[in-house]
């Protein structure tokens, strides 16, 4: 029996979970792979730092060359996180002929195309399923068994944090900054919670997922990101009224040849079936020509669910070199899309706004919004109190621009109070 010797970067939350899941199903591996999976060598910031028992000390190294120098050592997965370094080293695993996994949507959603360069150059497999959705096959599924359909849509709850904090205010009709400080406490946000809250992580996999569904390169930078930080408890409450829900997701399509690729809050209809995914739990839900919808749910995180991807990979990669069939994947954007900017998408709109309560107030909204091509396709409250009052409607499809221009006209209307709300509605709630 050969053995495919491993060389872990980074032992912490994941790289735990793949040296146990590794020694857990062992039998099953060996017995897939046709070979032993070996965990050489794992690189560490701290060999001193009290681990996991499933993790031997003698293991440990805090030299990257034990690892990227070992000729013996097959797979490097990389699960130490950040673009600097973890680019460094696997550039350095890819030019020794050496296969990578890895788990960082950072480095794929800035530097996929570079690293992919140098794993055709050294024809080698580099693998990022735990990238996108951490325990949800995905980019798999989307490269592999959804190859035959060319993809419309792929939207997805990519980020649990936010999932958390819109659920718990949908289901409490508590208030974001609330519902925040409590994640915080139980551990689902961090310290600095910005990457998730702004939509900027999310971001990241939807610049990943939409490279792959629509075989053109987007990155992070290409992607249009809203965060939650303004959604509001009175927001809830209207969307429950309209029967909705309000999800952060993560949204790109093609139409014409162009790609759109967005993060930002949307008012989706309770029967949509992203609607029903709560919590903590992710989903990405796709659209293609022959099979139609398809949704992918389950843990978009954690030690063992992430695991599950990464060991996933290895396992891919393990089989094929045993079969000496490396490499096994190349990358799939071989087309080149134009990306089309927010300004040009087209989307309907919720908008709420505070007003002086006097007749004639909103046939001057409206003027200007009839002026800026903007139509109105209901008017859903008007509630009064003590000399204001507040405006609820929803545009009919509009030029995200027109839009945009016609509220920074409106905003400034001596009568407009505030413009508390301004966000999208799934059009196919
Ligand atoms: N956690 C999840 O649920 C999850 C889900 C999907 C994807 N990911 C991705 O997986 C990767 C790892 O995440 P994680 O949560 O496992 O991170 P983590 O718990 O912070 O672990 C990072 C590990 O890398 C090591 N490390 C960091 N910088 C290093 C350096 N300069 N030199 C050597 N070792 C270094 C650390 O060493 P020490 O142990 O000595 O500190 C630690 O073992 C990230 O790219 C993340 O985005 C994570």
């Amino acid at each position: 029996m050969k053995t495919i010797n491993i060389g872990l970067l980074g032992c912490g939350t994941v790289g735990t979970g793949v040296v146990r899941l590794l020694l857990t199903n062992e039998v099953k591996h060996t017995q897939y792979a046709q070979a032993k999976m070996d965990v050489k060598r794992i690189l560490v910031s701290d060999s001193a730092k009290k681990r996991d028992p499933v993790i031997r000390p003698e293991l440990l190294t805090t030299n990257p060359d034990d690892i990227l120098e070992d000729p013996s050592i097959d797979i490097v997965v990389e699960v130490m996180g950040g673009t600097g370094l973890a680019r460094e080293y696997i550039l350095r695993a890819l030019r020794a002929g050496k296969n990578v996994v890895t788990a960082n949507k950072d480095l794929m959603a800035q530097e996929g195309e570079e690293l992919f360069r140098e794993a055709a150059r050294y024809d080698v497999d580099l693998l990022f399923e735990a990238s996108v959705a951490g325990g949800i096959p995905i980019i798999g599924p989307l490269k592999n068994s959804l190859a035959g359909n060319r993809i419309t849509k792929v939207m997805g709850i990519i980020n649990g944090t936010t999932n958390f904090i819109l659920t718990k205010m949908y289901e409490d009709g508590s208030e974001f900054e609330d519902v925040l400080k409590l994640s915080q406490e139980l551990g689902y946000a961090e310290t600095d919670p910005t990457a998730d809250i702004e939509g900027w992580d999310a971001g990241r996999k939807i610049a990943i997922l939409a490279s792959i569904a629509f075989n053109t390169r987007v990155t992070f930078k290409d992607v249009y990101m809203e965060g939650i930080t303004r959604i509001s408890s009175l927001d809830i409450e209207y969307a429950k009224k309209l029967n909705c829900t309000i999800k952060l997701v993560g949204r790109a399509s093609e139409r014409d040849g162009q790609v759109e690729a967005r993060v930002h809050p949307v008012l989706l209809s309770l029967s949509h079936p992203l609607a029903k995914v709560d919590g903590v739990y992710n989903a990405v839900y796709v659209e293609g020509d022959a099979v139609g919808d398809v949704m992918f749910q389950g843990p978009g995180a954690g030690e063992m669910p992430t695991a599950s991807a990464v060991v996933g990979d290895i396992l891919s990669v393990a089989r094929n070199e045993i079969k000496g069939v490396t490499p096994r994947e190349n990358c799939s954007c071989y087309d080149r899309k134009e990306i089309l900017t927010i300004d040009r998408t087209v989307d309907k709109y919720f908008i709420r706004m505070t007003v002086v309560d006097r007749p004639g107030v909103l046939s001057q909204i409206s003027g200007v919004f009839g002026q800026k091509d903007v139509s109105i396709d209901s008017l859903i409250q008007t509630k009064h109190s003590e000399g204001s009052a507040e405006l609820a409607l929803i545009t009919d499809d509009v030029i995200d621009a027109n839009l945009r221009s016609a509220l920074d006209e409106i905003q400034h209307l001596e009568p407009v109070m505030a413009v508390s709300s301004v966000i999208r509605v799934e059009k196919d709630s």
